[in-house]
């Protein structure tokens, strides 16, 4: 349990860049072992999330070598994956296990994926219900939690209209679609980050997107080289330690700003925040761009509804930037919030309320009323990597110290995240 104090600083500012997309780099180890052909790949993130993909995809015979950013992956194709020694360990990773679960699904031998602590506490129903309507045989600890038993086989498409908004139930259902007989629809009920759609038509697979229904046949993908745009979900921390401060300005390069994983900006300008896309343009399908980040005084905003996927990751740093807003901001349509890395709505609920902040936990959401001043505070990271950057973050805006438990925790998503943060800080 490692401890990070962090100061409240005067301003931030500066020109800095965040590692490659987490999501977008599980997808290209997963979707680079399914092509036929050498996959290299660039920006790939070093999230300790992305070893735990590229660990289980060595597990499965998958050749994967990396040197820094770069991964060359040979790809075999779903048939060439063979039966793992042992379990399949996916750490703190819902992606890995989840979108391994939708490859699996549809390979004649038995795997068994497990998880940490938080991971093995996380629901999987979500996957299985779907997954054994196309007929794999799933076994769950109470039919819900990990570790999971597949025994995956033949497939047959299905229908599937999902319960809730999650990008990686409905990829792990169009994983199990590209092997299956005939075709796989999946319906969302909101638009979810649409990474795995862009990457399989990118790598040559016919999908079909018609609002938010998403349709795919059996398909065989090519090898075609992936770079991994900047994490925006870890460009958000930074973004938010400079929207509130009038007079500073901050610029993050070359960051993924997919539509559908950009809703904390839509958020962040109706809140009076001035964030400008430069030098926008497109690589392997993903809109890339700079975003120039320049301080004024925030008010409160209404958050809840379409807009929700499209910034679930960013709501514990949201809930940190509305402390700073003018007025009561609400968060609603946020319940699977609680069934994260952690429960991050009583995280955060309890981390503001240490710094004097005052918030009301809410079923589905939270209540900020702002403007507060935080006061420097002992802090739990809750073993989760983004209410330790979110609590980082509270710091800067706070008066004194913070001390912040479970700091070692970023390195799920962001492991220079701290490096990151001092080289941005300016005490005035
Ligand atoms: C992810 C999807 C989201 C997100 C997670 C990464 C992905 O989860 O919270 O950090 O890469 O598909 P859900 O799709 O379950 O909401």
């Amino acid at each position: 349990m490692k401890e990070v104090r962090v100061r409240g600083a005067v301003e931030i500012g500066g020109e800095v860049r965040v590692p490659g997309d987490k999501s977008i780099s599980h997808r290209a180890l997963i979707l680079g072992a399914l092509a036929h052909g050498e996959t290299e790949v660039r920006g790939l993130s070093p999230a300790a999330d992305v070893e735990s993909t590229a660990r289980c995809l060595r597990a499965l015979g998958v050749e994967i070598s990396r040197v820094e950013d770069r991964a060359v992956v040979t790809g075999v194709g779903p048939e060439g994956l063979s039966p793992p020694g042992g379990s399949l360990h996916c750490g703190n990773s819902g992606t890995t296990m989840r979108l391994l679960a939708g490859v699996l699904a549809g390979r004649p031998f038995v795997a068994v994926l497990v998880g940490d602590e938080s991971l093995s506490r996380r629901p999987m129903r979500r996957i299985i219900e779907p997954l054994s309507r196309m007929g794999a045989e799933i076994v769950a600890r109470d039919g819900d939690f990990p570790p999971l038993r597949i025994r995956g086989g033949r497939l047959r498409g299905i229908r599937y209209e999902l319960p809730v908004a999650s990008a990686q139930v409905k990829s792990t259902v169009l994983l199990a679609g590209l092997q299956a007989i005939g075709e796989t629809e999946v319906v969302e009920p909101a638009p979810s980050r649409d990474h795995t759609e862009r990457m399989l038509s990118y790598l040559g697979a016919q999908v079909e997107v018609d609002g938010l229904k998403v349709r795919i046949a059996p398909n065989e993908l090519r090898a075609h080289p992936i770079e991994v745009p900047g994490d925006f979900s870890s460009a958000a921390f930074l973004i938010a330690a400079c929207a509130a401060r009038p007079r500073c300005a901050l610029l993050v390069r070359d960051v993924g700003v997919n539509p559908t994983r950009t809703g904390f900006l839509d958020v962040l300008r109706e809140m009076g925040a001035d964030v400008a896309l430069q030098n926008e343009r497109e690589v392997n399908g993903e809109p890339v761009a700079d975003l120039l980040v320049r301080g004024r005084e925030l008010r409160a905003a209404e958050v809840g509804g379409e807009i929700v996927p499209r910034l679930i990751d960013e709501l514990p740093v949201l809930f940190v930037l509305a402390t700073q807003a003018e007025g009561t901001t609400v968060v609603r349509d946020a319940r699977e919030l609680r069934v994260k890395e952690s429960d991050r709505i009583a995280a955060m609920a309890e981390n503001l309320r240490r710094l004097g902040a005052d918030v009301e936990e809410l079923p589905d959401g939270m209540e900020v009323r702002g403007p507060c001043r935080l006061r420097g505070a002992r802090l739990s990271g809750f073993r989760d990597h983004r209410v330790v950057m979110a609590c980082a973050v509270a710091g800067l805006y706070a008066s004194g110290e913070t001390a912040i438990e479970d700091a070692e925790w970023v390195a799920v998503s962001f492991p220079g995240f701290f490096r990151v943060l001092e080289g941005i800080r300016r005490d005035g």
